[in-house]
C-alpha cells in the first residue's frame, strides 16, 4: 500500500517524459534501494504497460536491483579496462571473501557485491566503488582493507 503510494507519486512527476520508464525505475530505486515487487503493477498501471514489460526492463539493465541490498554495497568493474589490469582475479577473490556471488547479499545481509560496467574510471584500473564513492587501483589488499572496514 505504502509502497504503491511512493512509486505512483514518483510516476506521476515523471510519467510526462518520452520513454518514462527508465526514469521512474531509476528514481524508484533511489528511493528503496532496489525495485520492490509490488512497484511494477504500480507502474505498469501508470504507463499503460504489462507488469511483465516493466519487469523485462528492469531486469534487463544491470542498474536495476530486485532485491533489497545490504547496508554496503560494493560495485567492482568489469569492463575492459579494469578487466584488463585484473578484474576478474579481484572480483573471484571478493566472492571468495564474501561467500556470494555476483548480485548477492552476504547471509548477515550487511554486503551486496555487484558488478558494474565501466565507472569511468578506466585510468586508475581496476575501479570499484563502495557506498558510492568511487576507489581507482584496487588490489586484493585494498580490497580485503575496504571489506574489514565495511564489516567492521
Ligand atoms: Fe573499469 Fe572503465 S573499464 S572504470
Amino acid at each position: 500500500e505504502e509502497i504503491s503510494i511512493r512509486v505512483g507519486t514518483i510516476c506521476d512527476g515523471l510519467s510526462g517524459l518520452e520513454g518514462a520508464l527508465l526514469p521512474i525505475l531509476h528514481e524508484v530505486q533511489e528511493e528503496f534501494g532496489f525495485i520492490p515487487e509490488g512497484a511494477l503493477q504500480t507502474i505498469a498501471k501508470k504507463l499503460n504497460l504489462s507488469r511483465a514489460e516493466v519487469h523485462g526492463v528492469a531486469s534487463f539493465y544491470h542498474d536495476f536491483r530486485e532485491e533489497k541490498p545490504g547496508r554496503h554495497v560494493i560495485k567492482i568493474c568489469r569492463a575492459e579496462a579494469c578487466q584488463s589490469m585484473g578484474a576478474d582475479d579481484l572480483g573471484d577473490h571478493a566472492k571468495r571473501k564474501l561467500k556470494v556471488d555476483w548480485s548477492e547479499t552476504t547471509s548477515d545481509k550487511n554486503v551486496t557485491l555487484e558488478p558494474v560496467f565501466c565507472l569511468g574510471l578506466c585510468a586508475c584500473a581496476p575501479a570499484a566503488m563502495v557506498d558510492g564513492k568511487v576507489v581507482g587501483r584496487v588490489n586484493k589488499d585494498r580490497l580485503d582493507r575496504i571489506l574489514s572496514e565495511v564489516r567492521s
